[in-house]
């Protein structure tokens, strides 16, 4: 179970890599068609048809994995959380599909957005058992830094999504904080949008330090603490740069992939120390 649990998340990992990569290099339509592409399993020699069949290939990779972790998870555990992966994996193909079929929908590309990180967290929750041996339990405050910063990360990437499908990006180019115009302009909708995200961003990195310092002071979750500090700070990085660099590709799809880490890191750690 420890080397499929490890593949399964290398996989679904890869495929939400590949995912971000579609998006910000705007391969969505590369292949106009579902589940072929351009009529053909392997895609003609196009750069876009590559990105987007890349990562239906890594979704299909990280389908057949989860899918065997969860039946054997199930029949060893008895756990109906087992067949969670599954259905979240039903849900995201299904809007896979929409979003090529609507030309990528804004509502449905966020959802997209937000079903990948539950699948991921919970792939990372559920593998962790079979991974890591348990630590030492958390105790009650540092549980509900857990479980707020956890939250924090969701509607960080929900807002971040929203920011994203809803042309908010280019918004504000300021930083910190984005000063609002006036209500009335036209702009001043897109700015709090991303004002949102930023704040939302803010309050959930000074939980995670909180967190991450609590965790440095115990022996067995030292390098969890460690850990969580550099990619929390490292994610706020990336957002200040994607503002300063006018959103690069690489930056865009960093910001994108760190969200994720941070999602699946916090979610292992719950598994770890739960008793
Ligand atoms: C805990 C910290 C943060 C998390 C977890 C986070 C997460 C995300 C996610 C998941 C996206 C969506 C990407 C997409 O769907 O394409 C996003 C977009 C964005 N975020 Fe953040 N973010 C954080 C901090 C910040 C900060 C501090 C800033 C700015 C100062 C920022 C600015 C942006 C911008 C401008 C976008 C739109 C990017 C684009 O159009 O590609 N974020 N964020």
């Amino acid at each position: 179970m420890k080397s499929l649990s490890i593949f399964s998340f290398i996989f679904a990992l890869l495929s939400v890599i590949m995912g971000a990569t579609v998006r910000i290099t705007g391969s969505g339509l590369g292949c106009p068609d579902w589940p072929l592409c351009h009529g053909r399993l392997i895609p003609p020699a196009d750069f876009y048809a590559w990105i987007e069949w890349l990562h239906r290939f890594t979704v299909l990779f990280s389908t057949v994995f989860v899918s065997i972790l969860c039946i054997k998870g199930f029949l060893f555990n008895r756990k109906l959380v087992f067949l969670l992966p599954v259905t979240l994996i039903v849900v995201q193909i299904f809007l896979g599909a929409l979003t090529v079929i609507t030309e990528i929908h804004p509502i449905i590309a966020v959802l997209h957005t937000v079903v990948a990180v539950l699948y991921l967290g919970i792939i990372a929750h559920l593998g962790s058992g079979f991974v890591f041996a348990k630590k030492s339990p958390l105790d009650s405050e540092e549980n509900l830094m857990l479980r707020l910063s956890l939250a924090g990360i969701l509607f960080s990437v929900i807002t971040g999504s929203v920011v994203a499908r809803s042309g908010s990006s280019y918004a504000s180019d300021e930083i910190p904080l984005v000063t609002l115009f006036a209500f009335g302009s036209d702009l001043v909708y897109f700015q709090l949008i991303q004002a949102i995200h930023r704040i939302i961003a803010y309050l959930t990195f000074i939980l995670l330090l909180v967190l991450s310092y609590k965790l440095i002071r115990k022996s067995d979750l030292k390098l969890f603490g460690i850990l969580i500090s550099f990619v929390a700070t490292f994610q706020i990085c990336l957002g200040l740069l994607n503002i300063y660099t006018g959103f690069t590709d690489l930056v865009r799809v960093g910001h994108i992939i760190v969200a994720f880490i941070i999602a699946s890191t916090l979610s292992s750690l719950f598994t770890i120390t739960e008793q």
